[in-house]
C-alpha cells in the first residue's frame, strides 16, 4: 500500500512539474511578442533564427551572447534592464521549445 501511494505522488509530481514547464514557454512567447516581435516577427520565424543548441549558447551566461549582438541596437536598453533578466529564462525556453530543429511549430 505504501508503494502504492509513493507511486502515485511520483505521478502527480511529475504532472506539475509537467504544466510548470509549458508555463515557461508560454510565458516565453507572451515577453516574446512583447520584446522581440517588432523587430524578429512572429514567434515562428524568431525561434527559426536558431537551432536548440545555439539557443543555449545565446542564452547562457545570463544571455551574454544575445546581450551583445544588441549592444549597437536601440534594443540595447531593454536587453540590459531588469525586465529582460527575469524574463530571459522564459523567453530561452519559448525559443528552444520551437528551435528550428526542434519540429515543434508555435501557433503564433
Ligand atoms: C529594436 C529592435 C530589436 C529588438 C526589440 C530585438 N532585436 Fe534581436 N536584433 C536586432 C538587431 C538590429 C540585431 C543585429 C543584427 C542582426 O544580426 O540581425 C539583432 C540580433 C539578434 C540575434 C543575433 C543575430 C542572429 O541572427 O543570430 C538574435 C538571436 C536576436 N536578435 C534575438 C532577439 C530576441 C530573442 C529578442 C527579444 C528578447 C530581440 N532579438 C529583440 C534588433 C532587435
Amino acid at each position: 500500500m505504501k508503494l502504492r501511494s509513493f507511486f502515485l505522488v511520483t505521478v502527480i509530481s511529475f504532472g506539475i512539474m509537467g504544466s510548470v514547464v509549458s508555463a515557461d514557454v508560454t510565458k516565453g512567447q507572451k515577453w516574446y511578442t512583447k520584446g522581440c516581435k517588432s523587430c524578429h516577427g512572429t514567434g515562428t520565424k524568431g525561434a527559426a533564427m536558431h537551432t536548440q543548441d545555439e539557443w543555449d549558447d545565446l542564452f547562457a551566461n545570463g544571455g551574454e551572447k544575445i546581450i551583445k549582438a544588441h549592444a549597437n541596437d536601440k534594443s540595447a536598453a531593454y536587453f540590459n534592464s531588469d525586465d529582460f533578466k527575469n524574463r530571459a529564462k522564459d523567453i530561452r525556453d519559448f525559443l528552444f521549445e520551437y528551435g528550428s530543429d526542434s519540429g515543434n511549430v508555435p501557433a503564433c
